[in-house]
């Protein structure tokens, strides 16, 4: 679909002055926003929260507003400032340190966020994991991490092999009674003391785990750094376009990193007020909470947007949703039939977003006062160098399709992946972070995504390890191999397809396929489980024993098969 270029709107946005901003900015002089300039410590918890709550004008605004099916709360930058104190002061107790990871495996509550900051406070390292994930997930990440502490519920608790983690020394359950050894969140939080000492760190001090799929092995940790903020709080502002008086709501769970850079950060560090909705997708809800919030400022994806395409334009009409005056996407390309859409919806643009776990905040992005391209990416972010390389890190001209790379060093990057030193530099060639995207720049600046070039599936806008399924499956007892791939769908952007053979002894029977989709759901997670299997004879592999995905998806699409010389007999 190819559609003309949608003006700029101008008129009262943070950087109306684009070329202007454009040209003179530097991330030094970002940096000036913090304590860092005058005591060369920071704590991004205090930037976000403390700060405000020391405001007279301020700390009687509301920072969080909670709405839940059965819950709804609001909280001030006060009561969130006395809340994360007092559970700082519960790790204190508890003797959490510096450096230490603390996991949280919650859903989004009001506790999450208290908890996620009280960690911050006391220069430890937050962990998030989606309440959606099962053992097999959970255990990969708290062994990876040696964490020695996680906060939980008693239901979650069930999906943590408690025993099998000898790391885990501790665990604070929130809701419900607390047995024996476990710390309970309401009793300590109830004879907590609301004032603490923050502990001031280094911008390159760790604060957050987010771990992530690859094309290969277990899932990733990618560390970041309290230095993100610079980069949460300037994408905030020019980006997300946020003003004191905006109602902000980022529909992404913190236990993603759309979720903390953009769910946490951005929104409080900028001094906004912020929306947190629980519960499950319905375009009614979705509508409901637009309206009822007052949300001015609203960040979601594809996957999101093209269901509520599909739910028709009278769902859009029963709710009124005057409240909106900017909306960003981000997580799988913007399609521009939504980008149509959307004009027509909510009478503004969409604005497509483009970034990774690893890279921490928006790197490419599309700004109000910017001419829109549908279907493009948009722009770097000011002070960021991106390009068109090759296999060796040479930059390529316009139009050619490349890898989608990044000059090093911008704040948010990430600093490491957790213990695993190779895998972290094999993201840098040549003084570029290459992404893993492949993407193309036209003559004016403009990037267009293309595809993914390693096998990294993304369905709804969450990445998915086809290595983590595999592995998955293979355990299941009927299962002797698996290959996985992604598949187009035009609601999901791709879907989970795995192909399988069976061992000796079982036949194909849809009881059977039910059965394995199944296992991968409650072992792993449901947004990880395949929606089709199909079972096979063989699975291709390369002679070295490589499952090759690429052929599976070229069989599955009705492509050319490409090069086969490696595929084994
Ligand atoms: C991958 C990163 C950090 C945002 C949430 C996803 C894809 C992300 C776009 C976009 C096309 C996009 C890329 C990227 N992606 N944004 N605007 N257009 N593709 O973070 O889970 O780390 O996934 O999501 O393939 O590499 P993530």
């Amino acid at each position: 679909m190819d559609m003309q270029p949608i003006q700029a709107r101008t008129g009262n946005h943070n950087m109306d002055n684009y070329k202007e901003t454009y040209d003179q900015f530097n991330w030094e002089e970002a940096k000036s926003n913090f304590t860092w300039s005058e005591t060369g410590k920071v704590n991004i918890a205090y930037e976000a929260i403390d700060k405000h709550a020391a405001d007279p004008q301020k700390k009687n605004q509301v920072a969080l507003v909670y709405s839940a099916p059965d819950r709804e709360e609001e909280l001030t930058f006060e009561d969130l400032k006395v809340k994360s104190d007092q559970f700082a002061n519960v790790l204190k107790k508890h003797h959490i340190n510096k450096g230490d990871r603390v996991f949280l495996f919650l859903p989004r509550s009001p506790e999450f966020y208290a908890a996620f900051l009280g960690i911050l406070k006391v220069g430890a390292i937050a962990g998030p994991l989606f309440e959606a994930f099962m053992e097999q997930a959970v255990r990969d990440r708290l062994e990876d991490s040696e964490a020695t502490m996680l906060i939980t519920t008693p239901e979650l608790l069930e999906r943590v092999p408690v025993d099998e983690l000898p790391h885990l020394k501790q665990i604070v359950l929130v809701g419900g009674e607390a047995p024996g050894n476990y710390i309970s969140y309401d009793e300590e939080m109830a004879d907590a003391s609301k004032d603490f000492e923050i502990e001031w760190v280094d911008l390159e001090d760790g604060m957050l785990l987010h771990y992530t799929s690859g094309s290969t092995g277990k899932p990733k940790g990618v560390y970041h750094v309290h230095n993100a903020m610079i980069q949460h709080y300037q994408t905030g502002k020019w980006v997300l376009d946020l003003k004191e008086d905006d109602i902000y709501w980022c529909t992404a769970d913190p236990g993603w990193v759309t979720g903390t850079s953009y769910g946490i950060f951005a929104p409080w560090l900028n001094g906004v007020t912020n929306v947190i909705r629980g519960g499950r997708f319905s375009p009614d809800d979705w509508y409901n909470t637009i309206a009822e919030k007052n949300v001015s400022v609203w960040y979601s994806a594809p996957t999101a947007f093209r269901k509520l395409l599909s739910a028709g334009e009278e769902a859009a009409e029963r709710h009124d949703l005057s409240s909106l005056r900017h909306i960003l996407s981000v997580g799988e390309p913007l399609n521009p039939e939504v980008i149509t859409w959307g004009l027509k919806a909510f009478d503004l643009r969409i604005h497509d977003t483009w970034w990774m776990t690893e890279t921490g905040g928006m790197l490419i992005c599309n700004y109000p006062a910017m001419d829109m391209r549908p279907g493009s990416m948009g722009k770097p972010f000011p002070g960021i160098v991106a390009s068109i390389v090759d296999n060796e890190g040479n930059e390529l001209p316009p139009n050619q399709m490349g890898n989608l790379a990044i000059k090093e060093g911008w704040p948010s990057m990430m600093r490491a992946i957790w213990n695993n030193p190779g895998k972290f530099e094999s993201y840098f060639m040549n003084g570029w972070y290459v992404s893993g995207d492949s993407a193309y720049k036209d003559e004016d600046g403009y990037f267009w995504f293309q595809g993914r070039l390693d096998d990294v599936i993304n369905t709804s806008g969450e990445r998915v390890g086809p290595f983590e399924v595999e592995s998955k499956l293979i355990e299941h007892e009927a299962v002797a191999e698996a290959g996985v791939i992604g598949k187009p769908d035009p609601e999901r952007g791709e879907i989970i397809k795995a192909f399988v053979t069976l061992r000796e002894g079982y036949q194909e029977s849809d009881d059977l396929l039910e059965d394995i989709r199944q296992f991968v759901k409650k072992g792993l997670s449901a947004h990880a489980a395949p929606r089709e299997i199909e079972i096979k004879e063989t699975i291709p592999k390369t002679r070295s024993g490589k499952i090759m995905r690429r052929l599976l998806k070229s069989w599955e699409l009705g492509l050319p098969t490409g090069d086969t010389s490696t595929l084994e007999e």
